[in-house]
This record gives structure tokens, C-alpha cells and sequence, in this order.
């Protein structure tokens, strides 16, 4: 498949056209953002890593039932994906305190949550990505009322997905960043699952092996991406 007329270039992915009009290209890039975009910089290989993590999880979520818009892998940078209408809303499930929402609410880093806490925000970067509620989604028309019910049915089934997923790897899911899109009148899981997206701590020792290695300067960032896509390719 050839990647025609580049449709969007985002902080980590550029997305292609195709010949068939219902099927475009990502392309996973190197480059890494934190912080709105205030902090720049790039991880090298991480659009390698972050294109097979990303297969391999939309394959095992298609297999739980969750239908998402991976096609097949096309290069070591390339997925051929659904042509989805992507939903201007970040869907963050959050299963341990952690980040933004640490800090927003004075929580320590690590408390684990009694029940899992799902997260609107407004996928809109003048503004900085706001938290948002249902209402507001619905008052902006980012989605529709059975768009969001379904939205959270999906959100809180891949989390039950994920966290057994990776507690087998020794990595706890702490949380994560989804984006829904519609294809087809209908609302499936798309954009990506990475290290990029997730927080996933080490389960002996907390140790952090995602994005916040590059955002709060802790040092083996390659390394760390390269750790969490080994442990998932090997069964234990
Ligand atoms: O920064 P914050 O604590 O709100 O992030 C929650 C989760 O969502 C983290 O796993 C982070 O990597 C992810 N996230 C993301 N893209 C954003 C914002 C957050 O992938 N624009």
C-alpha cells in the first residue's frame, strides 16, 4: 500500500492518505513532546518501538472483542489503519494517582485508586488539552450522548484488558490516554498504545518505564520503551 498526500502531521505521528479512501497510513515518528509542546527533544527509535507495542495491543483488544482501527503492519514505522474520523476528546483512565492528577488534587504519586477514574479532556492544543466533563463534551458537540456511553463502555473494558495484559509482563498499568474516532457510524478505539500513552511502573520496584523518563529528565528514556516492548513480546 503507498502513502499518498500526507493528511496530518501530529507531536508523534504523521497520518497518510491511501488509494483506498477507507484505509490510511500511519507513520510513527521519533520525536518526543511533553508539556503542551514546551519541552521538544527525541527518543531515538521510539517510533520503531511504539508502532509493534501499538499492533500488538490492538491485536489482543480486537481479540478481547474491542474493535479498534489497526489494520496490519506495514514497516518498521508503518501501520495501515481505518480511516476514522477521530473524536476531539482524550479519554485518560487513571487505576494509581499519578501526574496531573497528583498534583491538581495533592495526591501522593502512586496511591492506588479505589475504583478506576475516567478522564475527559479537550483534544485542542491552543488551549492546552482543558479537563473537560460529559456536559461540556456534549455542549461542544465533540460527541453525542450514545457516542460517550459507549466511549466509557469501551474505556473501562480495555483497562480490564490492559491491566491483566501487562500485570502478566511485571508492569503495572498505572494510567493511560485513549481516542476514540468514528468509522463508519461507528465509535472504535484508534490513535495509538504506547509508552508514549501509558504510565507503566515496574511491579517490584515502581520503577517508571514510560514517557515520564523523558518528561522529568530520569535518564534511560531508549532504554526504558525498548524494556517494555521486550517484556510484552516474551511470554513468561
Ligand atoms: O499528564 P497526565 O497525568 O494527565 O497524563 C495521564 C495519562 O495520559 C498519562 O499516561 C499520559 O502519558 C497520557 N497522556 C497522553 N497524551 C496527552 C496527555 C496525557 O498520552 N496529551
Amino acid at each position: 500500500m503507498e502513502k499518498l498526500q500526507m493528511l496530518y502531521e501530529g507531536k508523534a505521528k504523521k497520518v497518510y492518505k491511501t488509494k483506498n479512501e477507507d484505509q490510511y497510513i500511519v507513520e510513527y515518528k521519533d520525536d518526543a513532546t511533553a508539556f503542551n509542546g514546551e519541552k521538544k527533544g527525541t527518543i531515538i527509535n521510539k517510533g520503531i518501538v511504539n508502532n509493534q507495542m501499538a499492533a500488538l495491543i490492538f491485536a489482543i483488544l480486537k481479540e478481547q472483542g474491542v474493535d479498534n482501527h489497526y489494520i496490519e503492519t506495514l514497516s518498521d514505522r508503518e501501520m495501515l489503519v481505518k480511516a476514522v474520523k477521530i473524536l476531539p476528546v482524550e479519554v485518560i483512565v487513571r487505576n494509581v494517582a499519578a501526574g496531573s492528577m497528583a498534583k491538581r488534587l495533592g495526591m501522593e504519586e502512586g496511591k492506588v485508586l479505589k475504583a478506576p477514574v475516567l478522564e475527559f479532556c479537550y483534544k485542542n492544543d491552543e488551549l492546552g488539552d482543558p479537563l473537560i466533563n460529559e456536559d461540556h463534551v456534549m455542549a461542544l458537540e465533540l460527541a453525542t450522548e450514545e457516542e460517550i456511553k459507549r466511549i466509557k463502555e469501551l474505556t473501562f473494558k480495555i483497562n480490564e484488558v490492559l491491566k491483566k495484559f501487562f500485570i502478566e509482563k511485571d508492569l503495572k498499568l498505572i494510567d493511560f490516554k485513549l481516542e476514540f474516532g468514528l468509522y463508519k457510524g461507528q465509535v472504535i478505539l484508534a490513535d495509538e498504545i504506547s509508552p508514549d500513552t501509558c504510565r507503566l511502573w515496574d511491579v517490584h520496584t515502581n520503577e517508571k518505564l514510560d514517557k515520564d523518563r523523558f518528561r522529568r529528565d530520569l535518564g534511560k528514556v531508549e532504554e526504558s520503551y525498548q524494556e517494555v516492548l521486550n517484556r510484552l513480546k516474551n511470554s513468561k
